[in-house]
């Protein structure tokens, strides 16, 4: 289906038109199907949907809000089905003016959240696994699998890894150090060799609030992670473990990659804290010539890192319980990119450079506890709110999605951020050594780096980059989350165009090399105020997930009058975050 291509892309949809409008929209010849809304029931005895009197029993049974992160885990394990498999997806956080009715918007629905309310919250954060099959061209989930699993900001889940039992990392309810009750903020995330997920927590600090009336270290942290006073959300008006003069120790327990098994759904989930703790967006592995994994990560703040993981030893192929805690002993590292294309990975090791016992790191888990301090000291390079982090598994090349950065100011552009006022964000190609051969190098300490687009409009904004030859509807603005189908293109999501841009966010397809390498052209358009999350598609390329996050979010909309009801549209039904899966009609490949 669709109009012949744009110049030289080998993408042959034919490209949307850039807009707003309440309901999505794809190319002609593909279709929409809604797989999973919040709320939907996907444990055998969680109760229907009832907007109108929420409570966390119910929601702790039901698909949670906000979905994020995708990933298919093919059925059988080890398969390459591309009809069968389980469907994992983050729920990231809420947004309580548009969960329950009557409770305003801003700080009256933070004033206004009851206990119960909190904790119906609580039961939409974390993930859900969910069975999905495909029969006759539609996707549909089977609400009776064993298989089906909530992870909410509840579930015990352990502390691994070298800051795992810190005294640092105790609470009351946890004098050992080593075990949590939930995730929370879960973004973007990320899988391994083995079959496991991988799991982000991102903006832990805005559950936190009360005094804070720390000193030294803590006091420091805090800053750094931006743990305040006033919280986002009500929860540490009514549980002690959200409230800093109660629980000081409590914020340093979030903000960890998770790793869980989805084929288990018993397992305890563990927080690995050897891959470091920042704000993290995501975890992607690539695999090293020696077997080790290679996992790359960006901490999304303005003016934050880069990071990778590199485990210490290669991962088992033969025996899958031989790699059960293989994230827990590796190297970390974080970027500095030098304004002659070389990219330096410094270790984040305690006892090297400035990460001494004179600077406060007594151990590695104090380094990792205060990942971000230590970067600070050794000097990697502040970037563009780093999001996802992905290999192309066609080239071995990584692609930095920069989302944006407002208050980057012309004294401090730098090659690898060569914007001032960067508010439609770039992305960054990594080359390691090896690329495009069949040994790619992931582990290596250096590596080379370019840019690979400079979003916004061309013409409108200054400093765009991309293919000549793109047309008027492929610009983008705000890239976040990314993925790549089996021939190697890249498939972007983006999150947050500014206002004055009239465009809704999409997903954008480019090949990455060739004669239409960075040549973005739209595929998806989402409804009114959502973003677009966790690109997937299925190993056949013949069905790409989204995660259609927060539709209907913008400052006044309320449970009553929300600016969109995607993707019902019934009076009474507020807008539901959801998963949606996009197919050909004729049952080819997305995009051809
Ligand atoms: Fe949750 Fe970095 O977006
Ligand atoms: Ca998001
Ligand atoms: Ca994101
Ligand atoms: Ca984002």
């Amino acid at each position: 289906p669709g109009a012949a291509p744009a110049g030289p892309s080998t993408l042959t949809f034919g490209e949307l038109t850039h807009g707003i409008s309440p309901r999505d929209r794809v190319p002609e010849g593909y279709e929409i199907q809604v797989l999973l809304r919040w709320g939907d029931p996907i444990l055998p005895d969680a109760p229907a949907f009832d907007p109108a009197s929420p409570t966390a029993e119910a929601q702790a049974r039901q698909f949670g809000y906000n979905n994020d992160y995708v990933d298919f885990f093919p059925l059988p394990r080890g398969s390459r089905s591309a009809d069968h498999g389980l469907l994992v997806v983050n729920h990231e956080y809420t947004n309580t003016n548009l969960m329950f009715p009557g409770i305003g918007t801003g700080q009256a629905a933070r004033l206004g959240t009851t206990a119960a309310q909190a904790s119906v919250e609580i039961a939409a954060h974390g993930a859900s696994v969910v069975e999905i099959r495909r029969v006759d061209g539609t996707w549909r989930h089977d609400r009776e699998s064993r298989l089906n699993r909530r992870i909410t900001g509840e579930t015990p889940i352990r502390i691994g890894g070298p800051a795992a039992g810190h005294e640092r990392l105790r609470t009351s309810a946890d004098p050992t150090g080593t075990l949590v009750r939930g995730m929370l903020n879960n973004c973007a995330g990320g899988n391994t060799p083995w079959g496991t997920v991988v799991t982000c927590e991102e903006n832990f600090n805005q559950y936190f609030g009360g005094d804070a009336a720390e000193t030294g270290v803590q006091a420091a942290m805090y800053r750094r992670y931006g743990i305040e006073r006033a919280a986002t959300y009500a929860w540490d008006r009514h549980f002690d473990r959200f409230n800093l003069d109660r629980e000081p120790n409590e914020p340093n327990r979030f903000g960890w990659v998770v790793e869980f098994d989805p084929y288990d759904p018993e397992s305890v989930p563990v927080k690995r804290t050897a891959l470091g703790r920042v704000k993290h967006e995501g975890c992607t592995h690539a695999v090293c010539p020696d077997g080790r994994v290679a996992f790359y990560m960006g901490d999304d703040e303005r003016f934050d890192y880069v990071y990778k993981f590199v485990t210490a030893r290669p991962w088992n192929r033969e025996d899958r319980a031989a790699n059960r805690d293989l994230l827990d002993e590796g190297t970390l590292y974080v970027a500095r990119f030098e304004a002659d294309g070389t990219l330096r990975w410094l270790p984040v090791v305690h006892g090297q450079g400035p990460l001494t016992e004179a600077n406060g790191f007594r151990s590695q888990a104090e380094v990792l506890i205060e990942t971000r301090r230590a970067a600070d000291l050794l000097g990697a390079t502040p970037m563009d709110r780093p999001e996802d982090v992905e290999t192309n598994p066609a080239t071995g090349r990584v692609y930095v999605m920069l989302t944006n950065n407002g208050r980057r100011t012309p004294e401090r552009v730098d090659a690898a951020n060569p914007r001032p006022r960067n508010d439609h964000g770039h992305v960054v190609e990594i080359v390691p050594p090896g690329a495009g051969t069949g040994r790619v190098d992931h582990a290596a300490e250096t590596a080379r780096w370019e840019i690979f687009l400079v979003a916004g409009q061309p013409g409108a904004v200054p400093g765009t980059q991309y293919n000549a030859a793109i047309s008027g509807n492929g610009w983008l603005s705000c890239p976040d989350n990314c993925t790549f189908d089996s021939k190697g293109r890249i498939w972007i999501a983006t999150d947050g165009a500014p206002a004055s841009s009239r465009v809704a966010d999409g997903l954008y397809g480019a090949d990455t090399t060739g004669e239409g390498r960075a040549l973005t052209r739209l595929f998806y358009q989402a409804p009114t105020g959502a973003e677009v999350c966790g690109p997937k598609l299925t190993p056949d390329d013949s069905t790409l997930f989204l995660a259609i996050q927060h539709p209907g979010e913008d400052a006044g909309s309320t449970f009553e009058r929300p600016s969109t009801r995607w993707p019902d549209f019934r009076e009474g039904m507020p807008p539901r975050p959801s998963v949606i899966a996009i197919v050909r009609k004729d049952g080819g490949t997305i995009g051809s």
